[in-house]
């Protein structure tokens, strides 16, 4: 885990999420669809685990190749991310002060507005 992620290491458990392009649907030569699939069933698992109590944030914020190192994932997998799995806690000593910021005050969203576009896409 990154610095920043110390947070995570009191987890109950964390999950890898990890696949590869050839497992999932691939059209032409551009649209790859793993990464986008592999999200949707992420989320699903997220939203399940948030019914029942969890927590359950995904990061980004790890080496990728000691955690596929400690795994044993093959070369050719991309670990997409680490899910981590636990309740909610009181202690915020291993935040950073703009985690504990983040953690008392939702971060603003952004407007529909400003990414979904009507009939044709605009700046
Ligand atoms: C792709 C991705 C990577 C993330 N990586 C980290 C991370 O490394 N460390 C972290 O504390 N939060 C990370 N987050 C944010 C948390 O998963 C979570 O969304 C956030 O803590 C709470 O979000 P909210 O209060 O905006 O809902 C990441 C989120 C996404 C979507």
């Amino acid at each position: 885990m990154k610095e920043s992620n110390e947070w995570a290491k009191k987890a109950s458990m964390v999950i890898a999420v990890f696949s590869k392009n050839e497992l999932d649907c691939v059209i032409g030569t551009s649209r790859e669809y793993y990464l986008f699939d592999t999200g949707m069933a992420t989320a699903y698992m997220i939203l399940r685990g948030t019914e029942l109590g969890l927590v359950m944030p995904p990061i980004a914020g790890y080496s990728h190749s000691k955690i596929k190192n400690i795994l044993g994932i093959p070369e050719d997998m991309t670990v997409i991310t680490l899910i981590i799995v636990g309740k909610k806690g009181e202690d915020m000593r291993l935040l950073s002060e703009k985690q504990v910021k983040t953690e008392e005050n939702r971060p603003v969203r952004k407007e529909l507005e400003v990414f979904v576009h009507h009939n044709s896409y605009k700046e």
